[in-house]
C-alpha cells in the first residue's frame, strides 16, 4: 500500500512539472495494464519485448510476470526520475528481480533508441494526444522501425479525449487535434487488429493493437 501511494505521489509530481510528456495524473490501473499485455499473454516461444514510456512501472509490473529466461526486455523512458524508480524496482522487487538479468532501462526518447534486433511486442504508454501530429508521425516511424514483421504494437489512449478537447479549446489547439486525429486514424485504418475497451480505469481507455499486416493476425 505504501509503495502504491509513493508511486502515485511520484507520478503526480512529474505530471505537474512535465505535463506534456507525462500526460496523465496517475499511473495506469491494473485492468488497463492487463489489456496492454493481452497479446504478450499468447506468446509461444522466447520473445523480445519493448516497453515505451514505462513511467513508474505500472504496466512493467505485469510484463515482467509474463517473461522467462531466454526472453529480452528493453524499456525506453525519457524522464530520469522514472528511470531511477524503475532501476530501483529491478533491484528490489521480486517479480522485477526475476527479469532483471535480461532487462535494461534506457534513458532516451523513443525516437533516438536503436536496437540490434526488432521486437515481437512493443507496448507503449506514450501520451500521444499531447503531441503534435509531426511528432506522432515520428513516433509511429520508430514503432514500425523497431517492430518485427509479425510483431504486435499495443498502445492506449483515453476514450473520447480528442473530441472533448476540441469542444473546449482555442482554434490553434483545435487544428492540432484535427491533424493528430488524421495521423492516428491513418495508422488505425491500415494496421489495427483489435481494440479493447477498458472502463475500469481513470479515465476509461481504449487499448489499440496493431500489426504491420493486419490481415494475417488475430489477438
Ligand atoms: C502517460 S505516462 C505512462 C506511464 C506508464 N506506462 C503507465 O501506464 O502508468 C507516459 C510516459 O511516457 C514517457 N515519455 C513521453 N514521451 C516519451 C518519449 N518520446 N520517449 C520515451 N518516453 C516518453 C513519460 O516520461 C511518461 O513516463
Amino acid at each position: 500500500m505504501k509503495r502504491l501511494l509513493n508511486e502515485y505521489r511520484e507520478f503526480f509530481g512529474e505530471f505537474r512539472s512535465r505535463f506534456e510528456t507525462t500526460g496523465a495524473v496517475a499511473p495506469s490501473g491494473r485492468f488497463l495494464a492487463s489489456a496492454l499485455c493481452r497479446p504478450l499473454r499468447s506468446r509461444t516461444g522466447p520473445v523480445r519485448v519493448l516497453e515505451v514510456g514505462p513511467g513508474t512501472g505500472a504496466v512493467t509490473r505485469q510484463i515482467v510476470k509474463l517473461l522467462t529466461p531466454g526472453d529480452r526486455f528493453d524499456l525506453v523512458e525519457l524522464n530520469e526520475n522514472f528511470v531511477d524508480t524503475l532501476n530501483r524496482r529491478f533491484e528490489q522487487e521480486a517479480d522485477f528481480r526475476a527479469a532483471a538479468e535480461f532487462s535494461a532501462v534506457h534513458l532516451c526518447p523513443l525516437q533516438e533508441f536503436q536496437a540490434e534486433e526488432p521486437y515481437d511486442y512493443v507496448i507503449s504508454g506514450l501520451p500521444l494526444n499531447n503531441f503534435s501530429a509531426a511528432l506522432v508521425e515520428e513516433i509511429f516511424e520508430s514503432y514500425w522501425r523497431l517492430l518485427a514483421p509479425a510483431g504486435t504494437l499495443s498502445y492506449f489512449e483515453y476514450m473520447y479525449v480528442r473530441p472533448f478537447r476540441r469542444l473546449v479549446s482555442k482554434p490553434t489547439e483545435k487544428l492540432r487535434l484535427a491533424d493528430l486525429e488524421k495521423v492516428l486514424n491513418e495508422q488505425l485504418t491500415s494496421h489495427r487488429i483489435a481494440r479493447d475497451w477498458v472502463f475500469v480505469n481513470l479515465p476509461p481507455a481504449w487499448v489499440q493493437h496493431l500489426r504491420r499486416e493486419p490481415a494475417a493476425a488475430a489477438v
